[in-house]
């Protein structure tokens, strides 16, 4: 099954020979690695699905790690999660995944880290993203998770928690990757140097279409729930946690702050045949400085989308979407020459973890990633309760799910 073998990649293995062949006795770990972003890691996958497979192969295309074990609870996405990664490695000239280092089931994750990965993908869906994460800590992993880190307050606490224990040890990167968007950052840099002058209002919004169905005609209720997860509320946090929570996130970058209460409603109107989650929220997020982000999202839109953060400030406006010119309006007026907004993020992302775990500088983005977790879910709970709830509420409520899933 499992190689013993240590990975010749592995950061105490590279230490020890590098420092055996140099005659050195103590090897700075920057001195080892250089800030060569490009050495190969020995990388782990939980959570074989559509994000982590694009993921995975993103980390192949991008840099020279090799993807190298997988996990999944289900057979079918081990299998084409390794066939697709293979190909990646074949077009890069790297071996292909040993078919030893597939494993499947709930503790998947565990057979996993206990094997020779130096870092580890968490794309499990987010219910599990806690578990998992604290693991790959507890393992000595570096851990690439993706957002949102919990569906809960419990499981968000359990993140910060876990980020605490892998301070300075390990880096921890949260899936949030429009922070790495040029486009993003241009615009953030000047709102934080006051270009727009004092932010009174803006506007939060996600507005997409449906999402696919992965329930199977054959399969167990549990299986197809498992599988179907996006659609319930206790596995992905609903839409306001699992995908608003990337505009969240960015007002929360934006104002520098998280906001210290909500008021939310909406509802399930238009998307009823399947799961429990809503399909569109609308409500406010009040931020310390007096600040109030008018938020808006859904999830069953045809022919129409837009993901947008718009601040309205006493010199000026900001406004930015996922693709569009991006603008500061006003004073201090100031476009960005670009149309396709994301591009290029996830690659930077990708890059500065690398950087991060080779020159020792470690980077733990688990109390930012859960406090734009708990942002979106502070909506969550507001809308659900259709009254205001402050963030000392809510963090004080410590809700926690139980999925009761076993299969
Ligand atoms: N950053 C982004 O832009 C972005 C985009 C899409 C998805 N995501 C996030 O990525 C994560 C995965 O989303 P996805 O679209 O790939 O979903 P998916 O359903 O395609 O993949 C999830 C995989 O996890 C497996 N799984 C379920 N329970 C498991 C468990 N307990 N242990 C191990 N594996 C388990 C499933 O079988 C499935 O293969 C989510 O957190 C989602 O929010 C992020």
């Amino acid at each position: 099954m499992t190689s013993k073998k240590t990975s010749p990649f592995s950061r105490r293995s590279f230490v020890k020979s590098a420092a055996a062949g140099a005659g050195l006795a103590i090897v700075k770990p920057e001195t080892v690695f250089g800030s060569n972003a490009n050495s190969a890691l020995q990388l782990g996958l939980i959570g074989c699905g559509g994000r982590g497979t694009h993921d995975a192969g993103q980390f192949i295309r991008t840099t020279n790690t090799q993807v190298v074990a997988l996990a999944d609870s289900f057979q079918d996405r081990l299998e084409r999660s390794k066939n697709e990664l293979d190909d990646r490695m074949k077009e890069k000239g790297r071996p292909s995944i040993d078919p030893g280092r597939l494993y499947k089931g709930m503790d998947a994750y565990k057979n996993l880290l206990a094997s020779e990965v130096d870092a580890v993908i968490i794309t499990s869906p987010p219910y599990y993203h806690p578990l998992h994460m604290e693991a790959a800590v507890e393992a000595g992993k570096h851990v690439y998770m993706e957002k949102p880190v919990s569906t809960d307050v419990f499981g968000a606490k359990r993140v910060i928690e876990a980020g605490k224990k892998a301070e300075g040890k390990v880096s921890v990167s949260v899936g949030f990757q429009i922070r790495y968007s040029e486009s993003y950052q241009q615009i953030a840099k000047r709102i934080h140097q006051g270009d727009i002058g004092e932010i009174v209002s803006g506007m939060v919004n996600y507005h997409a279409g449906r999402l696919g169905n992965r329930s199977r005609p054959e399969a167990s209720e549990v299986e197809n729930r498992l599988r179907n997860w996006v659609f319930d509320i206790e596995l992905s946090g609903d839409i306001i946690v699992e995908q608003n929570c990337h505009v969240i996130d960015v007002a929360n970058w934006f104002l520098q702050s998280h906001p210290v209460k909500a008021y939310c409603t909406g509802g399930r109107k238009a998307r009823t045949d399947v799961g429990n989650c809503w399909d569109h929220f609308i409500g406010a997020f009040s931020y310390p400085n007096g600040a109030i982000m008018d938020f808006s999202s859904s999830q069953f839109l045809k022919g129409w989308s837009d993901c947008r953060n718009r601040l309205f400030g006493t010199k000026g406006c900001a406004d930015i979407a996922y693709s569009g010119k991006p603008r500061i309006t006003g004073d201090n007026a100031f476009t960005v020459e670009t149309e396709g907004n994301l591009t290029g993020s996830e690659e930077n992302k990708i890059s500065a973890f690398l950087e991060s775990i080779h020159s020792g500088k470690f980077q733990n983005q688990a109390l930012q990633g859960a406090e734009s977790t708990l942002t979106s879910i502070l909506g969550r709970i507001a809308a659900y309760n259709e009254c205001e709830v402050t963030w000392d509420e809510m963090m004080k409520s410590d809700q926690k799910f139980d999925v009761k899933i076993n299969i």
